[in-house]
């Protein structure tokens, strides 16, 4: 990429009083990051409690070659990441301050929420999970939609140093229970039904299915705790009495098990509102998430406490610029890494006010996310691309209809951001005077690792620009050459920063051989990214098998093996496809058995099995059928060639070690009309 592309240097605006006021102050500051890490950390560290102080500041290993791969930070310290979040915000006089604004789906419906108060919810939803026997390191399943009682209980976790692992409210049971029974969850907690946009959701019986599944596989959840949401939505709801009615009958419908089910709300009545922390060490897990694999089964990403705690303070405080007195907004689901980071510990850490939005951009109109912008005077707004796309869709009228004067920065996360997104983002959105970060990072990052800093980084369009403070990326080649200065190849980083997971739950062997086998002595991150002349990097996309959708990454394999087992199915392959506003879609190759038809039934037979299997989010676009693959001769799919034919492009380069080439000029012929 050429230095031509256009820059956008921050406004006098942004400039004005951030934490980072110039690139020679970002550069000093990087240098003396990687220079004396623990001098720079050492600052962060001490804003928080530490019941008992470090020993050993920082020990790693990256290199297979001299044992195993091992990250630690902070060793021999104790602390508590919900009494630095809590108590200690309170101590220091923000317990009146407005931890949340809670947004519904419906715009009736909002509550806010105090730091104080939040400490109170949080001691006694810690004491239920004790008297439902949780105890240090139990796992604690949570499958809920975007309400304040979701950041509770993961803080109540946190401050009984169990181990929470949210999965998203929109994977499906099957997707739900293989999970638990991975972590071997020992509570799981869900709400009764949840509203996104128009469309009712049946938690509580996607939880049973999936309470069953995790039984069948061999593990029995002990408890499941059920907040009972819907009411209150029908209370704020404007509903009519016969609307009111309806409700209450399918209120009635709950599926129940007397002795494994309860209620929140009368769990919650008789609970103490004290209850003392648990001081972990730095380094025990806080908690988990899983992430898709690119052989298919998923990937229980852990992150640790006292490392987590210091680098999701920091870069949220410094990527958003965040100053007291602020509101700030991620729109992210807690289901994700965003929502944790972000939503979560990193706005806590800092006694930052947000919003928390249980909707979509969509309800009950298309201007809803800069409805809510302009009702809370939000100051930092952090979205998905994706997000942006499809509000584009809509036209300027939309986002003119309200003012967006009280927003700074803007963020962005999760793919590529496209150069026309990011325009009508800067443009329209923030009105030409609000910094846009591009954040690159990952659910195995744990927080932001390449970025533009506000008021500082002159902004290139679509590139995630430099390394935040103590991350070293490199650009290796094939070979596992290092590339310096401009040049494309993987990216990967050099040394640990104190956000990292530090293994994958139950299988450390899995994550050498995942992040630290292609090349040795380096955390491979699976995307590619190039670097321009001023040294800028620009994320590519992935090098692996996965892809992106709507910001969800997946595995092809995945899709493929729900695919498969179809009985009518002989053989699938799924590539990657790009799409307008999903930013990747699904295009699947789908070979039948003789005996099967293929006709509109059977491809919404797949359509649905793919949905139910995986989740809504993984929704083929395309199914192609194909009565043969491209092979090589000895019989491996040539992916390479699959992708040309989904976007139509003849030019498909060497086809000398394909086995039989007549399938490739009749796959081009039978694309499916509608692609
Ligand atoms: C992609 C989300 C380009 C990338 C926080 C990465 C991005 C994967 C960006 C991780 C960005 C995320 N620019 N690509 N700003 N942010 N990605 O684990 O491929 O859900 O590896 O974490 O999303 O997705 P994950």
């Amino acid at each position: 990429m050429s230095s031509r592309v256009e820059v956008y240097p921050p406004s006098e605006s942004c400039r004005t009083g951030s934490y980072i006021p110039s690139m020679e102050a970002y550069r000093e500051m990087h240098r003396e990051s990687l220079a004396d890490p623990e001098k720079f950390w050492r600052d962060v560290y001490k804003q928080f409690h530490w019941e008992q102080p470090y020993t050993t500041f920082h020990s790693y290993n990256f290199d297979r070659s001299k044992g195993p791969i091992s990250i630690k930070w902070l060793e021999g310290g104790t602390t508590n990441i919900c009494y630095n979040l809590l108590d200690r915000n309170i101590k220091l006089g923000h317990g009146d301050r407005i931890a949340y604004y809670w947004e519904g789906n419906d715009p009736d419906d909002y509550s806010r929420l105090t730091y104080r108060k939040m400490l109170e919810e949080v001691c006694r939803f810690a004491n239920v999970l004790k008297s439902k026997g949780v105890t240090k390191g139990d796992r604690v399943g949570i499958y809920m939609p975007m309400i304040l009682e979701a950041v509770i209980a993961m803080l109540a976790c946190a401050r009984i140093g169990a181990v929470h692992s949210i999965v998203f409210a929109g994977f499906s049971s099957d997707s739900l229970g293989d999970r638990m029974f991975d972590c071997k969850c020992k509570v799981l907690l869900t709400v009764d039904y949840a509203y996104r946009g128009e469309k009712l959701l049946k938690l509580k019986s996607i939880t049973d299915q999936a309470i069953k599944r995790s039984s069948d596989l061999g593990h029995q959840i002990e408890s499941c705790i059920v907040v009972r949401h819907l009411p209150r939505l029908s209370a704020s709801m404007n509903c009519t009495n016969g609307e009111a009615a309806h409700l209450q009958e399918v209120e009635k419908e709950v599926p129940w098990d007397e002795d494994r089910d309860c209620w929140w709300h009368s769990e919650m009545e008789d609970a103490e509102t004290s209850c003392y922390p648990v001081w972990v060490s730095a380094e025990d897990p806080l908690f988990m998430l899983y992430t898709s694999g690119s052989t298919g089964k998923p990937k229980g990403v852990l992150h640790t406490t006292g490392g987590y705690l210091m680098y999701a303070a920091t870069t949220f405080k410094y990527v958003f610029d965040y100053k007291p007195g602020d509101v700030y907004w991620c729109t992210a689901d807690i289901g994700w890494i965003t929502g944790h980071t972000y939503v979560v510990y990193g706005p806590l850490a800092n006694a930052a006010t947000s919003v928390i939005f249980e909707g979509t951009p969509f309800h009950p109109g298309n201007d809803r996310f800069w409805a809510v912008v302009d009702k809370y005077k939000v100051n930092q707004f952090y979205t998905a691309p994706t997000a942006i796309r499809a509000l584009m869709k809509f036209g300027e009228e939309p986002v003119k209809k309200h003012c967006l004067r009280s927003l700074k920065v803007l963020g962005s996360v999760g793919e590529p951001i496209n150069k026309e997104a990011w325009l009508w983002y800067y443009d329209l959105v923030g009105g030409k005077r609000c910094s846009i970060v591009d954040t690159f990072w990952q659910t195995e990052t744990g927080g932001h690792v390449l970025t533009p800093l506000p008021g500082c980084t002159p902004m290139k369009p679509g590139s995630a620009t430099f390394p935040f403070f103590g991350v070293e990326p490199v650009l290796l080649d094939e070979e596992g050459h290092v590339i310096e200065g401009p040049g494309e190849g993987y990216l990967v980083f050099k040394r640990p920063w104190p956000g990292m997971m530090r293994t994958l739950f139950g299988n450390h062997e899995r994550f050498e051989e995942v992040y630290f086998s292609r090349f040795e002595g380096y955390y491979a991150t699976g995307d590619g990214a190039r670097r321009d002349e001023d040294g800028y990097l620009w994320v590519t996309g992935r090098v692996d098998d996965m892809l992106n959708v709507s910001g969800h990454l997946m595995s092809t394999a995945e899709v493929e093996s729900v695919l498969a087992e179809h009985p009518g199915v002989a053989e699938a392959a799924v590539v990657s496809r790009p799409h307008k506003v999903k930013g990747q879609c699904l295009y699947c190759f789908i070979t039948p058995q003789t005996s099967q038809a293929f006709d509109a039934t059977f491809i919404s037979q797949l359509k649905t099995r793919v949905r139910e299997k995986i989740g809504p989010f993984a929704s083929p676009d395309v199914i192609h059928h194909a009565p043969a693959l491209p092979k090589t001769r000895s019989g491996k799919i040539m992916r390479r060639i699959l992708r040309k034919i989904a976007v139509n492009d003849k030019n498909i380069g060497d086809t000398s070690t394909l086995a039989d080439e007549s399938v490739v000029a009749s796959l081009f012929k039978s694309r499916p009309a509608d692609s």
